[in-house]
Formats: C-alpha cells, structure tokens, sequence
C-alpha cells in the first residue's frame, strides 16, 4: 500500500511515522508513506498556500491551486482508490471504514488547516470526508496521522502476531477484555486464577465473558450491532 500525505506542515508528522510499528511497516515495504509539502506547490516566492476568505471573516483559507498542482502531480504517478479529505464535517472514522481503507492500494490524505481549504477542491478532487471525532484540532495532520495507523497496522505482516489485530476492541463489535501481565500479584492485586492456569479453552471462554461484559456496561450502543 501507498500513502500520500499532503501539509502545509508536513513535519508535525514526521516523528509520528518514523517510530515503533509504522516505522517497521514501512522498513518492511509493507507500506510507503510519502509527505508533500503544499508549500512546495504554491505559486509565489513567499510560498503562500493560504490566503483571506471571500466575503471576510475570521480565519485563512487553504488555497485552491497548490492543492490542485500537488494532487494532480501524484494522479499523474499513479493511480488512487481515494482522496480522502481530513475535515470536522466528515463521517466519523470507525474500525469498519479503517478495514475497508486497509483493502486499498493507493490512497492520498489530504490535511486541512487554519479555516479549511477552498470549497471548489473538496468538489474537485476529494472522493471522501473524514472525521477523527466530534471535536476540532488546530489542523488535519493528527487526523491524518490517526487514520493511517488504523489502517496500517491491519496490513498482513505488520503486527508481529498476526491475530493480535483481529483482537482488537471494535473488530468485533466488542471492547476487547482486560489483560494482564507479570507479576501475577502486584500489592495484594491478583490476577484473575483462570488466566495462570493453561487451559486456553477456559481463557477463551472468560475473554469472550470479560469482552461483552465490559461492552455491555461502557458501551451498549455496540451491541446493536452485534448480528
Ligand atoms: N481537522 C480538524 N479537526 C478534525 C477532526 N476532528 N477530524 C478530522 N480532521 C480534522
């Protein structure tokens, strides 16, 4: 797989990709990320990628042309399955569009900042609107950044164990169960009995209790979509 992701500030995501699991994904080759600086696509000197909102108001405007020459330079390379557009406004991402991304081959991010970008690109170019949550950051990269580690680490060969993704809260509809690790008691706190006594059939049963327990209790709403 392939991610474009396109800034204006490119290196606010650099640490971010060059550690742990995605760094490994990448030294793989089971991924390329590549960032493009919208700066480099502007069309003066002073490498203005921003500019007033028509009709005033609060706020600069990512404009229309650098985003269209940095797009359009990629589209040329190759192809891409989606456009996706970091915005506020956008469906929320969940575990099931993170699946859905990580069957894609060639994907380019887009990252808004300031106000957002000229309407007449998202009309343009952007094939879908994304939305980290019901809240608003000071830019698109965080978004960007989250949406590619959801789907990076369900690539085949990324996590060391292949079924730990398939564990994950949400993949099922379920939170995942609590766990546990050494010491088996920590300042009179135990770990639960069944968990150290190797019968992985009875493991398996409680982690399927503990999961819908916990979903139950702090998020019923998955339930419902439980089939
Ligand atoms: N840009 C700013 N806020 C955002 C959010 N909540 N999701 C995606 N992109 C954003």
């Amino acid at each position: 797989m392939r991610i474009d992701i396109i800034s204006c500030v490119p290196s606010l995501m650099d640490s971010f990709f060059a550690h742990s699991i995605l760094q490994r994904a990448q030294t793989k080759g089971v991924v390329k990320v590549e960032m493009h600086d919208l700066k480099d696509y502007a069309s003066n000197q002073y490498r203005q990628v921003d500019d007033y909102p028509f009709g005033g108001g609060a706020g600069m405007v990512l404009m229309i042309e650098p985003i269209a020459k940095c797009i359009r330079k990629l589209q040329s390379e190759q192809t891409y399955d989606e456009v996706i557009y970091l915005t506020p406004d956008g469906v929320t991402h969940n575990q099931k569009m993170a699946n859905e991304l990580s069957l894609k081959k060639n994907l380019i991010l887009l990252c808004g900042h300031y106000k957002g970008i000229d309407e007449r690109a998202r009309e343009m170019f952007i094939t879908r609107e994304i939305s980290i949550g019901d809240y608003v950051l000071s830019g698109g990269e965080l978004a960007a950044a989250i949406l590619a580690d959801s789907i990076i680490r369900l690539l085949p060969n990324v996590l060391s164990d292949e079924t730990s993704a398939l564990t994950d809260s949400f993949q099922d509809s379920l939170l995942a169960p609590p766990v546990y690790t050494r010491p088996a008691e920590f300042e009179g706190n135990k770990v639960p009995e069944i968990l150290l006594g190797g019968n992985h059939k009875l493991v398996e049963q409680w982690r399927d209790d503990q999961a819908y327990l916990r979903t139950k209790t702090r998020r019923p709403d998955l339930l419902e979509n439980l089939e």
